[in-house]
């Protein structure tokens, strides 16, 4: 197993490059299980979620082919079963569900597993398919879905899910008729979806608003779409900056899907400029503690809330962060304390008081964004850090070390 040595201290400055969301990229892979026809993508991040989702859709008989960012994928011999080895190391991949059923009318697809931060059932996914008229047993850890050709329905969210919102529209873009989602997500990555499913001739409108309506037709068509870059991503590196009081601009950068993090880091005092495509971020004074509720977009988003909390841990004054979409997403917080944070907890909340300095430890990542976290947190602190366990950055983050390393941090990749 591999893990990170940080020396801390380094003032990050230069330009970082993003990367393509590894969070629509993965929806719009299994998407492509619905096209008759080859489907061309670019700007797909070299990651391990990626090349997990690559292997489904082999299995599932869609041939797939990744080089250099670009994924040409035809699902010309579908079979229906998605077995739990591959399911159970990625959440995302149950969204081959609903595809499945759409064009074979059934599927057999392992409930999933994938990072630790909650029970994250996929209920609402399920009461879903069943509005549109799918059956389904479980057998063995497995749902077994069976169906006539799928209908529209009028179905109503509990609760903004981003998967359960990619799904439903997945499966309403080849029923018979209308659906509409009410209480739907509204995620950038779902009108990325929607906007690739568009082009392969799907009929979606109202994506990016909490009614999406979805017009099913026949059969959708090959076609190329460019992936959107990752928010997340955007967002880490913007708290690399604030956190090493350096400087750092980000090109190919989604601007406009980060407003929530610019307005909580600019609160912070941190400098932020730019226009649609790049950003400038840098520190010229004490950045202080701000308050921060996690919540569906556009609200703060809780895969930011690791590495805000990191930099609020070494900024001046206290803050409470407030976890709103997760019922167990703390994990990072004892392993920041372990390098000198002053962090308690309170069911949802976490209040941190900022210190002055960080102190370098080993930690041990948790999930994917902990791991982020860590990171950020080693490159702020006193001395050496070593991030343990950091298979969960390989699977989001591509090529972090190296990245970080042009703008000069001193961080190296280790075998345990
Ligand atoms: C997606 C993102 C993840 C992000 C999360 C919230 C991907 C691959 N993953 O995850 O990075 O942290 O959105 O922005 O895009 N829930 C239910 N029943 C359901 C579905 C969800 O109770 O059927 C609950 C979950 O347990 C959780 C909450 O709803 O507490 C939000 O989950 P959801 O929005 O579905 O997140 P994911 O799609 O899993």
């Amino acid at each position: 197993m591999d893990k990170l040595v940080i020396e801390g201290g380094a003032a990050l400055r230069g330009q970082i490059p993003i990367s393509g969301s590894k969070n629509a990229a993965l929806p719009i892979l299994l998407a492509s299980i619905l096209v008759d026809g080859q489907v061309r993508l670019s700007n797909v991040p070299d990651l391990k979620d990626i090349a997990t989702t690559l292997n489904l859709l082999a299995l599932l008989g869609c041939q797939a082919e990744y080089t250099g960012g670009e994924v040409a994928l035809h699902a010309c011999d579908l079979k229906p079963e998605a077995p739990y080895d591959l399911v159970r190391t990625m959440r995302a991949s149950v969204l081959c569900l609903g595809p499945l059923l759409a064009r074979l009318g059934q599927a057999r697809v392992a409930l999933p597993g994938g990072c630790a931060i909650g029970a994250r059932p996929v209920d609402m996914h399920l009461k879903g398919l069943a509005q549109m008229g799918a059956v389904f047993e479980l057998e063995s850890g497995d749902i077994i879905g069976n169906c006539d050709r799928l209908h529209g329905a009028h179905i109503q969210l509990d609760f903004p899910t981003v998967g359960g919102t990619e799904h439903l529209i997945m499966a309403a873009t080849l029923a018979e008729g209308v659906t509409v989602l009410e209480n739907a997500a509204r995620e950038p990555e779902i009108q990325d979806l929607a906007n690739f499913l568009n082009a392969c001739g799907a009929r979606i409108s109202g994506h990016g608003t909490s009614v999406v309506r979805i017009e099913g037709v026949e059969s959708l068509q090959g076609a190329s779409y460019r992936v959107m870059p990752d928010r997340i991503e955007a967002g880490t590196y913007l708290v690399a900056a604030a956190i090493t009081k350096g400087d750092l601009e980000l090109v190919d950068c989604p601007v406009g899907a980060l407003d929530a993090v610019i307005f909580k880091l600019t609160e912070m005092g941190m400098h932020i400029e730019g226009d649609q495509t790049s950003l400038r971020a840098y520190v010229d004074g004490p950045l202080h503690g701000v308050d921060v509720s996690t919540r569906p977009y556009p609200g703060f988003p809780t895969d930011m809330q690791a590495q805000i909390m990191a930099l609020m841990s070494c900024s001046p004054g206290a803050g409470v962060i407030t976890e709103g979409i997760f019922e167990n997403r703390f994990m990072h917080v004892q392993e920041l304390c372990r390098l000198g944070a002053h962090i308690t907890l309170s069911g949802q909340s976490a209040m941190v008081r900022g210190v002055d300095t960080l102190k370098g430890a080993t930690v041990m990542a948790s999930d994917l964004r902990a791991s982020a976290c860590l990171v950020l947190a080693g490159l702020a602190a006193e001395g050496r850090t070593d991030v343990r366990r950091i298979y969960h950055l390989d699977r989001g983050y591509e090529h972090l070390e190296v990245k970080l390393g042009r703008v000069g941090a001193k961080i190296r990749r280790e075998k345990e």
